[in-house]
């Protein structure tokens, strides 16, 4: 006889039958504990067994139960999710299924950011009261613009963009109603619609140079490229290649599925604080120089490198672990991340327009020579979005440290999707992790005067 019967009963007759539990469990991991010798059925559903279903195994009827020790997230997936797939290791990107080669050829930035949020391509009507939407949201209070005025002329753009984004937070608190629907959506209005005013205030701020108000006429890049860079004349005249190449670097960066920064907007929007302060903390997560931050530091290295016949010397020192390169690698992927395939497309068309870049030529031969680098082949350590996209965003005038500026614009719909995402998810609570305790046990206090 089997050890553990179950009643199961037919629903449509009412009939009840007493089976084994094997076969009414579905595909299930047997494990079997050696310090009491108990089998624990744990089942699996999609590839993943419930760290909730550990608990179970005991020594003692005290005893906490099994967790898992995940530091870094490196085996743990923490939410299900619709939204963006990732094959590392075949270099595959779609957002939800539509591969991430045809967006960029296809889509619009702002198309792409209807897809990324609310699951389907847009009809033409949607598309349309979209983008209306969006751009009805551009302008920022005049109080955002006297608080942006506080900080110093060097202040780091990353710095100013997440305090703003947070200040954000304190002019529409109808942002804290993150239940309702219709609230949510125009929070998301206004946030897509303001980031990119915000980074060209940020700008403009380091130049001393008068902020310029959204012109509404013009499409997502070309206003925000007219609010960098318009100077005295009536109209600035956008040049169509430059503003393709930032919508496609845009659609590039708009979602990642579950990197650091949007597990950051999950985290804090988890405890239901509004979208403005839990998209400041993903955008901080994202100044990371590990993170979106990368794109500066590629830059920083190509001019630090100076020259071709310097890189041999480079990879030696990255090689001895004295520095990293910086543009290379991902956690997800294990071959060539497909978005710097496309990116390094994309910077022909740039440097037509704008000359080319003397970094590129250090970045290409540099790219040639880790790849059949012995080091980079065993690590499967290949060039990430962020190693081209710097190049193509000083050839447009960009000054280095407002890449990750950029990169923050394009992921904002990103970071909206994975936070509207939690927020539907019945099975999502607070994030809360645990911890492994190895610190001191019990022990008494000792006064001031008796401590060594
Ligand atoms: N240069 C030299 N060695 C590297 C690099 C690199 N860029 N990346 C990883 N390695 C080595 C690392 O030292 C380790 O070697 P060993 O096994 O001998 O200790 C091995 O490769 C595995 O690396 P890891 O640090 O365990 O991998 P990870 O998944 O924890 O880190 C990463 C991923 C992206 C943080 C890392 O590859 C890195 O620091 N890259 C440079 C920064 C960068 O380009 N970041 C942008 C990522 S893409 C855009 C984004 O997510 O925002």
């Amino acid at each position: 006889m089997p050890d553990s019967l179950t009643t199961i009963i037919d629903a449509k007759t009412g009939k009840q039958f007493e089976v084994p539990q094997e076969m009414i469990l579905p595909e299930h991991l047997s494990i079997i504990d050696s310090r009491t010798g108990k089998e624990y059925p744990i089942p699996v559903t999609n590839g993943t067994i419930k760290a909730m279903d550990l608990r179970q195994i005991k020594v003692s009827a005290e005893d906490f139960g099994l967790m898992t020790y995940d530091p870094a997230f490196m085996n743990t997936a923490s939410c299900q999710s619709r939204i963006t797939f990732i094959d590392g290791d075949k270099g595959i990107l779609r957002y939800r299924g539509y591969p991430i080669e045809q967006l960029a050829e296809k889509s619009s930035y702002l198309e792409v950011a209807y897809l990324v949020i609310n699951g389907e391509l847009p009809t033409q009507q949607q598309l349309d009261a979209w983008i209306h939407n969006i751009t009805y949201h551009t302008m920022l209070h005049e109080n955002i613009k006297k608080f942006m005025e506080g900080f110093t002329t060097d202040a780091h753009p990353m710095g100013m963009l997440v305090s703003t984004i947070g200040a954000l937070s304190t002019f529409y608190p109808d942002a804290k109603k993150i239940t309702d629907h219709e609230s949510r959506t125009l929070q998301i209005y206004r946030l897509i619609g303001k980031v990119p005013t915000i980074a060209a205030y940020c700008y403009r701020h380091r130049l001393g140079l008068p902020y310029m108000y959204p012109d509404n006429e013009l499409s997502y890049t070309g206003n925000f490229l007219s609010m960098m860079y318009k100077m005295t004349e009536l109209k600035y005249k956008v040049n169509p290649v430059l503003e393709r190449a930032l919508d496609i670097l845009f659609i590039l960066h708009a979602d990642h599925e579950q990197n650091c920064s949007a597990n950051v907007m999950r985290s804090i929007g988890s405890s239901q604080a509004d979208p403005f302060v839990a998209m400041a903390g993903a955008a901080a997560a994202l100044y990371g120089p590990l993170h979106g931050g990368a794109n500066e530091e590629v830059l920083v290295m190509l001019r630090q490198i100076g020259s071709k016949d310097k890189i041999p010397e480079f990879i030696k020192r990255v090689k001895n672990g004295e520095t990293k390169l910086m543009g290379f690698g991902h956690r997800i992927y294990k071959n060539y991340d497909p978005r710097a395939k496309i990116i390094k497309q994309a910077a022909d068309q740039v440097f037509e327009v704008t000359g080319r870049n003397s970094l590129l030529d250090i970045a290409i031969e540099l790219e040639r020579i880790a790849l059949e680098d012995e080091y980079f082949i065993k690590r499967k350590l290949y060039p990430n979005v962020d190693f081209y996209s710097g190049i193509i965003y000083q050839a447009m005038g960009f000054p280095t440290d407002a890449f990750t500026v950029l990169f923050a614009i394009a992921r904002t719909s990103g970071w909206l999707a994975q936070w509207q995402e939690m927020l539907l998810d019945p099975e999502q609570k607070i994030a809360r992790p645990r911890q492994v305790f190895l610190g001191h046990d019990k022990r008494e206090f000792v006064p001031v005067e008796m401590r060594r």
